[in-house]
């Protein structure tokens, strides 16, 4: 989780605004080739999809966001905290006139009830990041190592069929492996193919480590 948080720091959404969110799905073989940012949202209601809205743009007219973030993670320069998938009493308090900076909202409770749900919602979102190492290792991941794919025997989501599960192997492991794996014996990469798919294992790991 912490490491996550990392890269949502990184995203320049607040001068692009909601611009470069990416919805995107993973699909068979993980659809991860993006040239931006990607953020997963989790399907969302009617309910979720109405407090989205509310916290993007419609409170006080620049919406929640403005101040803590596209994602709910905060803004340092705004000193508003993070509050993605905070408590309820905590958010009561916060609109019912606590914090000065948020006076000027009018939600009713239906309102309200929408972007707290919306909230947690964003608990729940990830953020990948694009990486054109891993987009060359997913090429040779898929199809090209050993003329099948280390698909072929550890599977397209890499969770292991014949070979064991290997997501987030890294490149020492999977150099070892090469080397002791007599199944493994047809397959040929160079130092910098085996990085790139070192690198497409650790997104998976990424992917599925929450
Ligand atoms: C103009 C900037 C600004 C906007 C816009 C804004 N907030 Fe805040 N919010 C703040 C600041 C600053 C704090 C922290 C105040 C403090 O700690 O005293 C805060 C605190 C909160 C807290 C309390 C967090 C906690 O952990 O106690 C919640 C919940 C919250 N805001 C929700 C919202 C929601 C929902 C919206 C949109 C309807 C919103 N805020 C819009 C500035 C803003
Ligand atoms: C023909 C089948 C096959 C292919 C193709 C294959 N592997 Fe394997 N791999 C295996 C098997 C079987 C094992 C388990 C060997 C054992 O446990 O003794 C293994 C083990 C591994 C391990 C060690 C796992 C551990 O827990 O230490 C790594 C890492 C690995 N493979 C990576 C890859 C990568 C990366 C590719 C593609 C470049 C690949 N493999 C292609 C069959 C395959």
């Amino acid at each position: 989780m912490q490491q996550h948080k990392k890269y949502e720091w990184h995203v320049p959404f607040m001068k692009t605004g909601m611009a470069a969110v990416v919805a995107l799905t993973l699909g068979s073989g993980g659809a991860l080739a993006q040239s931006a940012p990607a953020v997963l949202f989790p399907e969302m209601n009617e309910q979720e999809l109405r407090g989205k809205h509310i916290y993007d743009e419609s409170a006080g007219d620049v919406g929640c966001q403005m101040c803590h973030g596209p994602l709910g993670n905060g803004s340092i320069e705004q000193g508003a905290p993070g509050i993605k998938g905070v408590l309820r009493s905590a958010f009561d308090s916060a609109l019912s006139g606590a914090v000065p900076m948020m006076e000027f909202f009018t939600l009713n409770g239906k309102e309200q009830d929408d972007v707290f749900a919306y909230l947690q919602v964003l608990s729940k979102v990830e953020v990948l990041t694009y990486d054109p190492e891993a987009t060359e290792g997913q090429k040779i991941y898929e199809e090209l190592a050993g003329g099948v794919g280390c698909q072929a025997c550890h599977g397209m989501d890499a969770a292991g069929i014949i070979g064991p599960d290997i997501r987030g192997k890294d490149p020492v492991a999977i150099m070892a492996a090469m080397k002791a794996v007599p199944d493994m014996g047809i397959i040929e990469l160079t130092e910098a193919q085996v990085d790139q798919v070192a690198a497409y294992l650790r997104q998976l790991h990424e992917a599925e480590s929450h």
